[in-house]
């Protein structure tokens, strides 16, 4: 296969999806998880989205990475539903509390065994172990923007490109992925986002490292009742904005763009078997 073929069968028309994360405060989603000092972090993902995301794509006993994990809400989910879990960060602040907040999961009863390393993600061969080579199940992770204190990645201050960092971070995750694993890269909707200057960046990331884009699904961050969505969260910058079914008008922005990939060797790098025959 000549490299436009792997990248055009890598960006094939994903299913489209919503799923409804917003049907409780994310103030609600997030009370008791976190230690003090975590909401200091000016990104973190809602917790309902990383939970379905894992439950969607894992099972129990499966190991979920997060290699851009913040102060550990992919690793929170993960433990509490009884998955592994690793996640690599930058910032040293960050890592501190993630790990904090992993041994509260698993003191609040999260039978998941997890871990949080410091480091470049763009790097992740040289900061992960090799014997989780082939071991990971599910990657759910979100990029950062623009703030100091956001690791190397699409950092505006640092003048990293959103598509670059993501391809060297997903690139580096592939040694790691089970043959059938998952990645899922949410996008908030954010006007200082980097995506909104460069939308196709988190699928071109993705055919860039070799995945293939199997979903786009819009996670939306509100509630749906009568007939209407309803901003759950005074958090979101949707509080103001009516959402409306009908086409999500462009100022909607209570929304949540969820990138899922497959891993999937292509045939040629899959071994025949012993009558040459390739699965
Ligand atoms: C959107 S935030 C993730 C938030 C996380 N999902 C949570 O809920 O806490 C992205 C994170 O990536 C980290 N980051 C950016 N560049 C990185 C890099 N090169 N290596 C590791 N982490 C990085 C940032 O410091 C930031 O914490």
């Amino acid at each position: 296969m000549t490299d436009t073929q792997r990248r055009s069968s890598c960006m094939s028309v994903p299913q489209r999806s919503v799923w409804l994360l917003g049907q409780r405060p994310v103030t609600a989603q997030r009370r008791g998880k976190y230690v003090h000092g975590s909401a200091a972090h000016p990104q973190r993902m809602w917790p309902d989205l990383a939970a379905a995301a894992i439950i969607r794509y894992s099972q129990p006993g499966d190991l979920v990475l997060d290699p851009l994990a913040g102060v550990g809400t992919t690793l929170i989910e993960a433990v509490a539903a009884g998955r592994d879990t690793i996640g690599v960060e930058y910032e040293p602040d960050w890592v501190r509390l993630a790990q904090a907040n992993l041994h509260r999961a698993n003191r609040a009863g999260g039978t998941g065994q997890g871990t949080v390393l410091a480091g470049d993600a763009t790097h992740l061969p040289d900061v992960l172990p090799s014997a989780l080579r082939g071991r990971v199940a599910l990657v759910v992770t979100s990029p950062p923007h623009g703030r100091p204190l956001q690791g190397r990645v699409a950092n505006r201050s640092r003048r990293v490109d959103l598509a670059a960092g993501m391809t060297a971070v997903l690139t580096g995750c592939l040694p790691l992925l089970r043959p059938d694993a998952t990645v899922v890269v949410t996008l908030r909707c954010h006007p200082n986002h980097p995506a909104v200057e460069a939308p196709d960046a988190i699928p071109a990331a993705g055919a860039g490292a070799g995945l293939t884009l199997i979903e786009h699904t819009i996670g939306v961050l509100a509630d749906a009742h009568d007939g209407r969505f309803v901003p759950t969260s005074p958090a979101s910058p949707s509080a103001t904005a009516a959402l409306r079914w009908d086409g999500f008008p462009s100022h909607t922005s209570a929304y949540e763009d969820i990138y899922v990939f497959r891993h999937q060797p292509s045939a040629d790098l899959v071994a025949p078997d012993q009558h040459g025959v390739r699965p």
